[in-house]
């Protein structure tokens, strides 16, 4: 594929400007463009069961960094993607993390009081409402992603739909979710730590990008290129989290620090310790650009959150 500039994708009022949108303009209009999303997808109150989805709009709104819906439309951009098809996949990855977020909490995994800077989803309303919260999130999901008609190519379709049911399921996030229980008090060596996280954070945010760039012009080389970098990303972005759980605050994370190691948790800071841990994120960035360097200036939106991912604060 030919590197393009940045698509129309972005249909919010700032593709005008294009490359001249800095990225932090760039993914406060997506943040907007998502918040307004989900509030049309996720029903609220006035539909029965109106706790539920009380507590599902609780749960998916007015919160998080929306890295994953980024990358979709990072790499719709590039692809030259079809608009309403990146806001849906973004949609649909966004709530599948946001139910991984709600079970992640629960008493019974890793029992969680904070998350996103307030109650989190069994503390605000109780513990089955968290369980089917998380089952609703997840069928709105594939609901949003399997709407007819939303790409002109039903294969193309039907190959999103694959793509993130495999990254949520027992190969994807839900598979390194069970081996992190597992894992407490143990001591994991490098490569199984780096399965559980490639598996448990790494396989949605390489979804992200995959359903992005099906929504466009993908050919098959550019997915490959594109699952490199977004397989060094995703690992980086748990290595990060990792760090951040160990040296940010409370405050600033929204979430309870410090929990990793109160859990007895293996994480790359356990194993490595903090330094040796911030190397191999660095590394790993350097590694996901150099993924998409063929793409030149078309991909600029990918490279900064490659940077964003190793530079945030929380
Ligand atoms: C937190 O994810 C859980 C992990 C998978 C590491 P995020 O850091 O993306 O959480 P939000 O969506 O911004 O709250
Ligand atoms: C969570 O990992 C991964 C998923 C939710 C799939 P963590 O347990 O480290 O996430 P935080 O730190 O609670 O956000
Ligand atoms: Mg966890
Ligand atoms: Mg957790
Ligand atoms: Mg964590």
């Amino acid at each position: 594929m030919m590197p393009v500039p940045e698509s129309p994708c972005i249909d919010d009022g700032i593709e005008r400007t294009g490359d001249q949108v800095d990225f932090k303009h760039w993914s406060s209009a997506i943040q907007q463009r998502m918040e307004r999303a989900l509030s049309r997808a996720v029903p609220g109150p006035a539909l029965v069961p109106s706790g539920l989805h009380e507590a599902m709009r609780y749960a998916s709104l007015e919160g998080g960094k929306r890295v994953r819906p980024l990358l979709v439309f990072a790499a719709a951009g590039l692809c030259s993607g079809v608009h309403q098809a990146a806001e849906q996949a973004a949609c649909a990855v966004e709530l599948i993390h946001a139910y991984s977020l709600v079970h992640d909490d629960m008493p019974c995994m890793d029992d969680d009081i904070l998350r996103r800077g307030k109650p989190t989803v069994h503390k605000a309303y109780d513990e089955p409402t968290a369980l089917l919260v998380g089952d609703a999130l997840q069928s709105l999901a594939f609901e949003l992603l399997a709407a007819p008609g939303l790409l002109p190519s039903a294969q193309r379709q039907l190959q999103m739909v694959a793509c993130l049911a495999s990254a949520a399921g027992s190969q994807g996030m839900a598979g390194g979710q069970a081996i992190d229980l597992d894992a407490v008090g143990k001591t994991l060596d490098l490569s199984q730590l780096e399965t559980m996280h490639r598996l448990k954070t790494g396989a949605l945010i390489r979804a992200s990008v995959r359903l992005g760039a099906l929504c466009g012009a993908a050919d098959a080389a550019d997915l490959e290129r594109l699952d490199h970098y977004a397989s060094r990303v995703g690992l980086a972005f748990q290595v990060i989290d990792d760090v951040l759980d160990a040296q940010a605050s409370t405050q600033t994370l929204g979430k309870t620090a410090g929990k990793d190691a109160q859990a007895n948790k293996p994480t790359y800071v356990s194993l490595l310790g903090l330094d040796k841990a911030r190397q191999l994120a660095a590394d790993l960035r350097s590694g996901a650009l150099a993924s998409i360097a063929p793409f030149g200036h078309g991909a600029h939106r990918l490279a900064e959150l490659a940077n964003f991912v190793i530079q945030r604060a929380f």
